[in-house]
């Protein structure tokens, strides 16, 4: 009898008057219902399930989306008030429709609606399937005859019922990118936002991991990770409730951005991307890095260039003569590309530091008397390509622009200007500025051809936050700002749909998957020091594949060895910021070598799955390694940090992702002697089980493994 009175507890089918709406990829099922009184819940976040029908058992957890007022105690999703003070909206069920979308994957868009006051909200779930990622975003609508204020409207609100939850966040500053840090989340709320307006992840990144019941772990445990595609100001707010349960809503900072909508206008919040894993960490990267390469980086699946960047080896202080030396040396070396980076321009107000000149973008005279394109023709002439660095976005109060156009820069008249890095931003919210903007670049590539490629940098975050164009709504600033940038990437995109370009923000501080729809790659920081760089190209491989992040072998920390440089750099897009001519010739010669390594492996690197083996945050050792989608050939990296004195035999290194019965010959490549060594020919199951010999007891050593079958 006890026996039957569970079942019929368990066996609770859904209600005849509800709804169920499942939204699939290959492992991860989101399930949503409409209850009787058509309010949509969510009811499970987890692994797809084999009976779908077996998805009706289970119980509310809460509502999608929830609105100021509509009877929860917790933090709402939506705030919207109307002119006659209504601060309150209870969104009910319309409709839904399930698409197939272009890429055979589905779209299901949901329609919810205010029965008082006719506001509506659309909801649009994007599965990819084979990459397990949801991206999900919102449309507001206002409905009624009158102005609506939208005070909170988030881009995505999930619901999560564990025994435990612990937060990675990933925060730092300037040269201190993505530090990691793992937190257990108790009672109350958390928030990770950003409000600088420009350049929004100084200080926090736009992602997070979420691990459910233990610590995050590599290739165990329920992970959830989470982005949100903006390039302003975002928002995370984990909030547990008293009964244990989690819910995080993530969208656009509401901070200082109330934002109108007239009568029958729509806003669209960006998209909120996540995966879920229950096979940890290392698989939902690998989700998120394949979705990257496939659905979303500016061309994803292409080829990346190796270049030398002059900023390191000359800073502001070059002339032509300088520059046409390291497009030589760029040559010598045997690589794709050389970039001019900042102090080209100006000549009223030059660019000899970074007092000046900013947003007089015509070459700088004295510097450069035969322009630009004495440049491009000297890379042309050694067969490689050219790239600019620009900072459109911004301007020096002392330049020629600022001048011309007091009003375009986002400042105050009537009290102490500050500046960051000397400088204002420039009002994007202004669509006279955005063709500005375009103007610039389309202008320089008409009457300079030959640049093939552009670093976009941005130094400053907004400061003296006013806008002389959203004189009316300056709470709009915020959006519109990056609305208009975007509207000119659009453009730009349109014109030249496969221009690679870097996007830079003074190191990493712009790092987001809206952003990279128009660019190849970041910049991820201006720390180059190798041991930093390990921790630093460790937080973002969680996000970002290996071929996006920008890593140049430079001149910082002298007590590292230049091999140490180049293996760091090699796991990500390689390149240099270096006067060659401050090397010894072995130093230089290895160099030239270890580029071609480079060429020979970075397939594996680009577009393989990425292993993160040994964390860089133990401190002695890591490791990582990068294996084709065939399980065919690989790449290991593993460099000894500060062992211990006592460590001086480490444990070999387990190697992950290869096929436990196929052989591999495994040798050491990217020697400093130049002669690759054979280590010997090992199973799968071997170098999964037992592994390598990688590791050393010495201090800022470091090894790279090529493995094939
Ligand atoms: C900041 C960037 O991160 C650097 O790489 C360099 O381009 C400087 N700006 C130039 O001002």
């Amino acid at each position: 009898m006890k026996y039957l009175t569970t079942i019929l507890l368990t066996v609770s089918i859904l209600p005849l008057s509800a709804q169920q709406i499942v939204i699939n990829t290959e492992h991860t099922a989101l399930v949503l219902r409409v209850d009787k009184d058509k309010r949509l819940h969510q009811t499970y976040l987890g692994k797809r399930l084999i009976h779908e029908k077996e998805y009706d058992m289970l119980s509310n957890m809460g509502e999608v989306c929830i609105a100021n007022g509509n009877g929860d105690y917790f933090e709402p999703a939506f705030h919207i008030s109307n002119n006659k003070g209504n601060e309150t909206l209870v969104l009910k069920y319309v409709s839904h429709q399930v698409k197939k979308t272009e890429d055979n994957n589905t779209e299901t868009v949901i329609v919810l609606s205010d029965e008082v006051r006719q506001n509506s909200v659309r909801l649009f779930y994007k599965t990819y399937s084979k990459e397990d990622v949801i991206s999900t975003y919102a449309e507001i609508i206002n409905g009624e005859q009158q102005p609506v204020y939208l005070y909170k409207y988030a881009s995505a609100l999930l619901h999560l019922n564990a025994e435990a939850y612990y937060l990675t966040q990933f925060n730092g500053d300037w040269a201190a990118e993505v530090g990691m840090t793992e937190s257990r989340l108790g009672f109350g709320k958390k928030i990770i936002d950003s409000n600088l307006g420009t350049r929004t992840n100084m200080f926090a990144s736009p992602f997070f991991v979420l691990s459910l019941e233990k610590n995050a772990e590599e290739n165990t445990g329920k992970a959830l990770i989470g982005t949100l595609g903006w390039t302003g100001n975002f928002r995370f707010t984990f909030e547990v409730d008293h009964e244990n349960k989690l819910r995080v809503i993530s969208g656009i900072n509401p901070y200082n951005s109330k934002y109108e909508l007239k009568v029958g206008e729509t806003f669209k919040t960006p998209e909120f991307i996540f995966t879920y894993s229950e096979r940890g960490t290392g698989e939902a990267s690998r989700n998120i890095h394949s979705w990257a390469r496939r659905h979303r980086v500016k061309d994803g699946q292409g080829e990346r260039l190796t270049l030398l960047n002059n900023w390191e080896a000359t800073y502001f202080d070059f002339n032509e003569k300088k520059i046409i030396a390291l497009i030589d040396e760029a040559k010598t070396l045997g690589l794709d590309m050389f970039l001019l980076d900042d102090g080209w321009f100006g000549n009223k107000y030059p660019r000899n530091n970074d007092n000046a000149g900013l947003g007089d973008w015509q070459p700088n005279k004295k510097k450069l008397p035969n322009g630009l394109n004495a440049l491009t023709a000297a890379t042309a002439k050694k067969g490689i390509k050219f790239g600019l660095w620009i900072e459109p976005e911004m301007v020096n109060p002392k330049s020629e622009l600022i001048e011309q156009h007091p009003d375009w820069a986002i400042a105050w008249n009537d009290r102490t200007q500050s500046y960051f890095r000397n400088q204002l931003v420039l009002d994007m919210s202004n669509p006279e500025v955005q063709a500005y903007v375009f103007n610039i670049i389309d202008g320089l590539l008409t009457t300079c051809p030959n640049i093939s490629y552009f670093k976009w940098d941005c130094n400053s975050p907004m400061t003296n936050v006013y806008s002389a164009y959203e004189q009316s709504c300056q709470s709009h600033l915020f959006i519109d700002y990056v609305k208009g940038f975007y509207a000119v990437l659009d453009r730009l995109k349109t014109k030249y749909p496969h221009l690679p370009m870097m996007l830079c923000a003074g190191g990493g501080g712009r790092t987001d998957y809206e952003a990279l729809r128009y660019f190849t790659e970041f910049w991820a920081s201006d720390n180059t020091d190798p041991i930093d760089r390990l921790y630093i190209q460790w937080g973002y491989s969680y996000l970002f594949p290996a071929k996006t992040i920008c890593s140049h072998v430079t001149a910082w920390n002298k007590k590292v060895d230049i091999k140490f440089k180049i293996d760091v750099a090699m796991m990500g897009k390689m390149g240099f910021d270096l006067n060659f001519s401050t090397l010894s010739k072995p130093d230089a010669e290895f160099c030239k070598y270890a580029v071609q390594t480079y060429n020979g492996i970075k397939d594996i690197i680009f577009e393989g799955n990425l292993y993160r083996l040994v964390s860089p945050y133990n401190n002695t050792h890591t490791a990582s390694m990068f294996i084709d989608n065939a399980s065919k050939r690989a790449v290991v990296f593993a460099f000894d940090i500060f062992p211990r004195y006592s460590k001086t035999a480490p444990q070999p290194l387990r190697l992950q992702g290869l096929q436990a019965a196929k052989m591999y010959r495994v040798k050491e490549i990217n020697r400093y002697d130049g002669k690759e060594q054979k280590i010997g020919t090992f199973s799968g199951d071997y170098l999964m089980s037992i592994g390598l010999q990688a590791f050393t007891g010495k201090r800022l050593e470091s090894h790279v493994f090529y493995l094939e079958e």
